[in-house]
């Protein structure tokens, strides 16, 4: 575990170029009657086809991450760069999934998942459209259901459906923000699962937001720890567990608890201090 500090962290398991970088990052947001500063001075470096875990409590500037490595927030001080330059604008080279799952109630699954052609891909692409969409859906296992609207799926069936959308940009980089977070126990491993063999199979760079310290440990080969508001890095922790990995059966090893209890020390301190003060 290195203990947080002004350089930048790097040396995961996965040694590819650095792909996304964030240096002294600061994030202040304005509100009515005072200045919230949301993120304090993060420094930080994901390779290319890394697997990064964000953890921290709940107000700690996960989120505002994210938005800023998609382009949809600017720092307020410091740099965020993918493939060395700046972010300056919507990153289209990064699927993004918010923590609700925002698929159109009046649309049915292959409607949403095809929606991508209809914002964002080229109109030369678009004779793709139906043999696409199909690729996607039997991807996420949901044959069958292109005809039913979310009203008729299951929350896993919708997070698939939602993962389908954001996979037929073909995204090099997928941003989690707490995706399995609503799903029960069970459901969550078999998505975790299932997430793990797509991106080990695509070689894509993720950035995932989670509060559960195991989902991270499951699924990472990175687990950064934030403070309590405003955000600073606490400590980083590589995962050097091989890879394929079963969530399911990964939990009863040793390396698994190590790994929790560990990460758990840095972060109860930040979850009581988080707790103790009124929350923005
Ligand atoms: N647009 C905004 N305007 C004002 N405050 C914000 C805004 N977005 C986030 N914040 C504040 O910044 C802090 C970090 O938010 P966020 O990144 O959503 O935290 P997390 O995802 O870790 O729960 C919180 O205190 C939140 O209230
Ligand atoms: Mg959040």
């Amino acid at each position: 575990m290195h203990m947080s500090g002004q350089t930048a962290f790097t040396g995961a398991a996965k040694t590819g170029p650095t792909l996304i970088s964030l240096k002294d990052v600061v994030v202040d947001f304005a509100t009515r009657d005072r200045v919230v500063r949301a993120v304090d001075g993060i420094s930080l470096d994901m390779p290319e086809g890394g697997f990064t875990a964000l953890v921290g409590p709940s107000g700690c500037g996960k989120s505002t991450v994210l938005n800023m490595v998609a382009g949809l927030l600017k720092p307020s001080a410091g740099s965020v760069t993918f493939e060395g330059r700046p972010v300056d604008g919507p990153n289209t080279r990064v699927g993004y999934m918010t923590q609700k799952d925002t698929l159109l109630p009046w649309r049915t699954v292959e409607d949403n998942v095809g929606i991508a052609f209809e914002l964002r891909c080229r109109r030369s692409e678009r004779g793709d459209k139906a043999a696409r969409v199909a690729e996607m859906i039997e991807r996420v296992g949901l044959k069958g259901f292109e005809k039913h609207f979310p009203s008729e799926l299951s929350g896993g069936m919708r997070k698939r459906a939602a993962l389908a959308r954001m996979l037929i940009y073909k995204p090099s980089t997928l941003l989690l923000d707490e995706p399995f977070g609503a799903l029960d126990a069970q459901l969550r491993l078999i998505m975790q699962k299932e997430l793990l063999e797509l991106v080990d199979a695509s070689g894509m760079t993720v950035v995932l937001v989670t509060h559960d310290l195991e989902e991270a440990v499951s699924l990472a080969d990175k687990v950064v720890v934030f403070t309590s508001r405003p955000g600073r890095i606490r400590a980083v922790r590589d995962i050097p567990i091989p890879r394929p990995r079963d969530p399911a059966t990964l939990r009863f090893t040793d390396a698994f608890r190590d790994h929790c209890a560990a990460l758990w020390d840095e972060l109860r301190d930040e979850v009581a201090a988080a707790m103790a003060t009124p929350h923005a």
